[in-house]
């Protein structure tokens, strides 16, 4: 119902949807190169905070409306980021829903947990809203069927929040493997090899003051409180469960496949994915494992992906070579590099910058392109999508195929460590039922993806 009223309210009206008439307000409104583009921030932790403001930075005219957080601190902080960075004060919303009935919002910068991204996305595109969404995307396979759903039906841009799709480095990438030079593609290793330590659950508390704890959970089950989960300064521990993540594949492991994809020139799904995962390193009683091992099958060559948090030698590419194009990482001990092995060379691929080198016999050095953090370029191009109309680099349809490998993966794991087929186009598991459950979840009422969007 409280869907119905904000796109009534909004003036676009149920019944033109459902009889597949698309008001001409929810064809994509293309702004002129000089209008004003409105956005609202949605989920007000710091990478949201951090990566809007930059957004205004880099590109003309375009101004942060509303800043809209269930937590009253991280709300506070972003405001007060912004009045320094960007010079005036936007509001604060605790509830999403005002942010899709306010007319003046072309745009939401969606920066939540994963839980959350699917329902706000879809929510927005209703609204008539264009979207930013931060990766990964989805938190099973359905979601993201219903997102591009959702952005086709309504005629939206979104744009998903990986922003290598940006990166000059990884066109050049893909144009050297697509001439050849590289040979036949014979296998691909991703790594997401990160530290960590042994995390222990917390028991569960009052709610702090200043957080709407209800609408932090939103579509996933109520649970009382825990600060195991959730924290009310930083990110806190989310990601290790389930019902809010797709676990550590999902929160870097997503950015080094959606990379290792685009330059592959994005093969579609895999045919079998054989998944393991344990918690062996540190012993956990999380959900998510801490080590996992996917192997993807997708016919002319398979990708192994080794993701996890047991290995404190390995780190993510340092930050003075993500910004220099002149300096590469030390492959070796990269911790979320991507290795394309053809016949011809061994291509070792950064993710934030880093670039690629091509390297032969001896590690002779054949070929390479240096790279910086896409941040900003991905920022460029959702703006220049809203003023052009122009398809988003990190698309939602080849997000969906990137957050489906994260998905598979865990799929595998959780239903014991088994190799699955896949029919790619039905998007179902062959002669597995346990596994085809876990391509969608059951959401709480009044949060649920509906079959029609
Ligand atoms: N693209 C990248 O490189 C990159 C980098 C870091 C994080 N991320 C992604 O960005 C997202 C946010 O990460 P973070 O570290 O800032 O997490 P965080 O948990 O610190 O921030 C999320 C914020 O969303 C708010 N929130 C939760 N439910 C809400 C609701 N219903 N309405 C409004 N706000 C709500 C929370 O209160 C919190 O302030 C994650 O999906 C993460 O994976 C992407």
């Amino acid at each position: 119902m409280e869907r119905r009223n904000f796109i009534e309210k909004a003036g676009f009206g149920i019944t033109g949807i459902s009889l597949g008439i698309t008001p001409v307000l929810f064809a994509s409104g293309v702004k002129g190169a000089n209008d004003k583009i409105v956005l609202a921030l949605i989920g007000a932790g710091g990478r949201g905070t951090g990566a809007i403001i930059n957004c205004c930075k880099v590109n003309a005219n375009v101004v942060i409306k509303t800043v809209c957080d269930v937590n009253d601190i991280k709300a506070g902080k972003a405001i007060q980021a912004i009045e320094k960075e960007l010079g005036y004060t936007p509001k604060h919303s605790r509830n999403m829903k005002e942010v899709y009935d306010d007319k003046d919002i072309d745009a939401v910068w969606i920066a939540t947990p994963e839980h959350w991204h699917a329902l706000a996305t879809i929510w927005a595109c209703q609204a008539g809203k264009d979207v930013y969404v931060e990766k990964n995307p989805t938190i099973n396979i359905r979601e993201g069927q219903k997102m591009i759903e959702a952005s086709q039906k309504y005629k939206r841009i979104v744009q998903v929040g990986f922003q290598n799709r940006s990166a000059p480095y990884g066109f050049s990438a893909r144009e050297y493997i697509k001439s050849g030079k590289l040979g036949q593609i014979v296998h691909v290793k991703s790594y997401n090899m990160l530290g960590g330590s042994k995390w222990m659950a917390r028991p569960d508390a009052q709610i702090p003051s200043g957080l709407d704890w209800d609408q932090w959970l939103g579509p996933a089950p109520y649970v009382p409180y825990n600060p195991g989960i959730h924290d009310m300064q930083e990110r806190g521990g989310w990601g290790n469960f389930w019902a809010y993540s797709g676990g550590h594949m999902a929160d870097d492991a997503s950015h080094v496949l959606d990379l290792a994809r685009m330059v592959l020139d994005d093969p579609g799904h895999p045919k079998s994915i054989y998944g393991w995962g344990g918690n062996n390193a540190w012993n956990s009683n999380r959900e998510v494992p801490e080590i996992q091992s996917v192997t993807y099958d997708f016919e002319k060559f398979a990708l192994t992906c080794v993701s996890g948090n047991a290995t404190n030698y390995m780190k993510k590419t340092p930050v003075n070579i993500r910004m220099d194009p002149t300096l590469f990482p030390d492959w070796r001990t990269n911790a979320t590099r991507t290795e394309i092995y053809g016949t011809e060379g061994l291509m070792y691929l950064g993710r934030h910058g880093g670039g690629w080198q091509v390297k032969g016999e001896d590690s002779i050095l054949i070929a390479q392109g240096g790279g910086i953090f896409p941040d900003k370029d991905h920022q460029l191009d959702f703006i220049e999508s809203l003023r052009t109309g122009k398809k988003p680099n990190g698309s939602v349809e080849q997000a969906h195929l990137s957050a489906s490998l994260i998905h598979l993966g865990n799929i595998a794991y959780r239903v014991g460590n088994k190799q699955l087929r896949f029919d790619p186009e039905k998007e179902r598991f062959i002669g597995n039922d346990e596994a085809n459950k876990l391509l969608s979840t059951t959401y709480r009422e009044g949060y649920k993806i509906p079959e029609e969007i």
